[in-house]
């Protein structure tokens, strides 16, 4: 796997990001198994909590192209931080449903400075079931 490829995406989703308010850009993609990408942005609202992150962007295009966590190989983030980007606790939870805890994360900067990561060292001991459900 050409992570360096997997981070060029990222940052070719960054180039749609539409961020009017916040002007932080960041990009997301992700890599399938059959070789596919699937790429996301940040994409803001005027009513700011209405905002959503590239993660989640990319995630939720993923599973509405009819894809799921069995057809992913790894996916990355990247915006222009002085190190790599570390993404939100709500993306983390989204990653946490979406993808397997082993799935390979790669968080990057635009200087391709690149951290490996994994869904379960981004978010521990998460959420994972609801029990005792009436
Ligand atoms: N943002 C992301 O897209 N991903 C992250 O991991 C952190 C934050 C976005 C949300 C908002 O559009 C902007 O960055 C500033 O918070």
């Amino acid at each position: 796997m050409d992570k360096r490829e997997l981070v060029a995406k990222a940052i070719e989703g960054r180039s749609l990001a539409y961020t009017p308010y916040s002007k932080f850009k960041v990009g997301a993609a992700i890599l399938l198994k059959n070789g596919t990408y699937i790429t996301g942005c940040n994409i803001e609202n005027v009513s700011y909590g209405l905002s959503n992150c590239a993660e989640r962007t990319t995630l939720f295009k993923m599973v509405s192209s009819g894809y799921t966590k069995e057809d992913v190989l790894a996916m990355a983030v990247v915006a222009d931080t002085a190190s790599p980007v570390s993404p939100c606790g709500a993306c983390r939870q989204v990653m946490a449903e979406l993808l397997h805890k082993d799935t390979l994360v790669l968080l990057a900067n635009l200087n391709y400075d690149i951290k490996e990561t994994s869904v379960e060292e981004l978010l521990p001991y998460g959420f994972e079931e609801i029990e005792n459900a009436d």
